[in-house]
């Protein structure tokens, strides 16, 4: 695996790639590696010549600064695990080499319009124009064919299909599904910060999103959204939000109707603010 740190020398070497008729695949990551980003990588090994991963914990998504400073970091495991995995480049940029002129500087703005506006965008003000920035410069700098992000992050897959649109990017977005631990609980870098008590409560997450997709056709869902966000609020959660959306345009429901779905939530436990999500008919 080759380690680049400058986005010239990177785009250098995948231009060589390139000319050579290679297909290149490409997984942005923000480190602290799991199961679920080398299912990413994977995916893009099986489709592609060249595998691309990126690690940057990109300071302009954050909108809490606490949980930029307590992002977990395991530089050396992720090195190996990908090396496992079969990446053949791995970028490694530092917070000075994609924003030369700071993180505060940043005046470009994406009109993701009303997915932008909801769930994620409503808790996490500028979150999604942070991820926007970073993946628009990260893809100039890779340049890749194919693009594969998790499903966990529902909300940001949309978000990057509408980046593509607007930035007339080429690379095709591959969704993989989201990865679980033997009881449920989404593989999450953010799952590292957990205490043993937080993480046996963790669990109820993922009930509760299985319990509303159970009985979403048997009852109405107003009442199922307040049962389970009692239900997490019992396990020890603060919740945002438990939300029925269509899968299609994040439009939010208030009763299933005949397109995909998608339940998604996000709750608190302590500092640590997990988010989830289960789709129905996709
Ligand atoms: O999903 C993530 O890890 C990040 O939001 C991403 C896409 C790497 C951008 O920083």
């Amino acid at each position: 695996m080759y380690l680049f740190k400058r986005v010239a020398d990177l785009r250098e070497a995948l231009g060589q790639e390139k000319k050579a008729g290679k297909r290149i695949g490409f997984a942005p990551t923000m480190g602290a590696l799991h199961q679920g980003h080398i299912s990413l990588i994977e995916s893009a090994g099986k489709d592609c010549d060249i595998v691309v991963a990126s690690i940057f914990v990109n300071p302009t998504q954050f909108n809490d600064p606490k949980d930029f400073e307590k992002y977990p970091s395991t530089l050396q495991e992720d090195i190996l695990l990908l090396t496992a995995a079969g990446v053949n480049y791995l970028f490694l940029p530092s917070v000075a080499e994609m924003y030369p002129e700071g993180p505060g500087a940043q005046h470009i703005h994406y009109d993701f319009g009303y997915i932008e506006s909801v769930l994620e965008g409503a808790y996490r003000p500028n979150h999604f124009q942070g991820v926007g920035i970073i993946v628009d410069k990260l893809l100039k700098a890779v340049q890749p064919d194919d693009l594969y992000m998790g499903q966990k992050d529902f909300q940001q897959c949309m978000i990057i299909k509408r980046l593509l649109e607007i930035t007339g990017s080429p690379a095709r977005l591959h969704i993989c599904p989201t990865l679980r631990e033997a009881d449920g609980l989404a593989m999450s870098s953010r799952n590292m910060r957990l205490t043993p008590e937080q993480r046996s409560q963790a669990v109820e997450i993922s009930r509760t999103l299985q319990w509303v997709k159970d009985n979403l056709s048997s009852r109405p869902f107003p009442g199922l959204r307040e049962e389970g966000l009692s239900r997490l609020a019992a396990a020890g959660f603060i919740p945002d939000y438990l939300a029925l959306a269509s899968a299609e345009d994040l439009r939010l429901l208030e009763a299933p109707e005949t397109g995909p779905m998608a339940i998604l939530v996000a709750a608190k436990l302590g500092d640590i603010r997990l988010i989830d999500n289960m789709t129905v008919g996709l």
